[in-house]
């Protein structure tokens, strides 16, 4: 099957770069910033296939709709499981961004993040789709790569670097030399899996339901890595397993903490396994120059401090952490030799 998506980018006549989150969907225009940064979630009708809403206004509908509105994210682990919404939703937001006006003025080039661990047919899915889209270039880079660019890492040196990015789908580990991924880990536990966790852990202890969006609330007011100095709580609204009444419960700091054990746990144990596999001589560098984080799970409380304290190397995390992959990409559109090292060999520079 082919896939293509409609010609939504040809009507942008700046360079795009684009970070197509699990999570978060953000859209950097050249000459303009970064213009989109909104959730990737599409709200449908099921009965008109209609698209009712994208980005805050669907999230806002998560787990309230009726049974003929559907909000779903289109993206899993980071991959493009639904190509049909997600073009619905890149068309909305080129939508919103058009300049008006007929041009034949040259299409844009995109350069745009995948996943580190997906498969050559799925870059080159995504690759084609973006072609199709409209663009002139599509140079494909791996989003841990961007991400440590938009940080200012210098990735080009012949020293070792390591990022750690935690998104909402996945945890990327990769260690960076010489404008290269030398070796790299990504696994299923991020900040998604924080949330399912906080409402397991309702279940579990206080009987109760809670929905994805207050577990992302729980775990974005109080939730932690490590002990505070000061105990935080907050209410926790659901429904009652037993009565089927609505309830409200205190959780607190420790609680959610206990709840997001494990998950913290895989992370550090990923970062050490990786650690342990890196090459002497990259693993001195990394010991000098520390760990990276980026990703909206390096803002959660203390995740910096829980990793050092696991492997006695400090921890640095990016600047606004949500947009260091988008910044990247934005790097990259006015750095063609870099540009050209890093991308993926299906990110060849392919003119249609
Ligand atoms: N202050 C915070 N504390 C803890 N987690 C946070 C905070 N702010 C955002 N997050 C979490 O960060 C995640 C989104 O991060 P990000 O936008 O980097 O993911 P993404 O790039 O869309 O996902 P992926 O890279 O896995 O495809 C969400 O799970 C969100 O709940
Ligand atoms: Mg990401």
């Amino acid at each position: 099957m082919k896939i293509m998506f409609k010609k939504i980018f040809e009507r942008l006549r700046k360079d795009v770069g684009i970070d197509l989150g699990t999570a978060n969907t953000l859209i950097y225009v050249k000459g303009r910033g970064i213009v989109i940064n909104e959730p990737s979630v599409v709200a449908v009708n099921t009965r008109t296939e209609q698209i009712l809403a994208v980005g805050n206004e669907a999230k806002d509908m998560l787990g309230k709709t009726p049974p003929h509105i559907l909000t779903t994210r289109p993206l899993t682990g980071g991959i493009i499981a639904d190509f049909e919404v997600t073009e619905k939703m890149l068309t909305y937001y080129v939508d919103k961004l058009f300049e008006g006006g007929f041009s034949f003025m040259t299409r844009p080039r995109v350069v745009i993040g995948t996943p580190i661990n997906i498969t050559e047919v799925e870059k080159k899915a995504v690759h084609d789709a973006v072609l199709n889209a409209g663009a002139k270039e599509v140079w494909i880079v791996d989003e841990p790569m961007a991400a440590a660019i938009g940080s200012r890492m210098p990735v080009k040196e012949p020293v070792g670097n390591i990022i750690v990015d935690i998104g909402g789908g996945t945890c990327e580990i990769a260690v960076i030399s010489l404008s290269g991924i030398v070796l790299w880990k990504s696994i299923k536990i991020a900040g998604d899996e924080f949330n399912h966790n906080i409402m397991q852990y309702a279940r579990e202890e206080f009987n109760l339901l809670v929905g994805e969006k207050q577990a992302e609330e729980i775990k974005i007011k109080i939730g932690s890595a490590i002990e505070l100095l000061e105990t935080m709580e907050y209410p926790m609204r659901g429904r009652d397993m037993i009565t089927g009444l609505p309830k409200e419960v205190m959780i607190n700091d420790v609680q959610v903490r206990e709840a997001l054990s494990r998950s913290l746990k895989q992370i550090v144990d990923n970062i050490k396994a990786t650690l342990e596999i890196t090459p002497p001589e990259l693993v001195a560098d990394i010991h000098e120059r520390g760990i990276l984080m980026t990703g909206g799970g390096a803002l959660l409380r203390g995740i910096d401090q829980l990793i050092t304290r696991a492997t006695s190397i400090p921890v640095r995390i990016a600047d606004d952490p949500l947009t260091a992959m988008v910044r990247g990409t934005a790097i990259l559109l006015d750095d063609e030799e870099l540009l050209k090292e890093v991308s993926a060999q299906t990110g060849a520079k392919i003119n249609n």
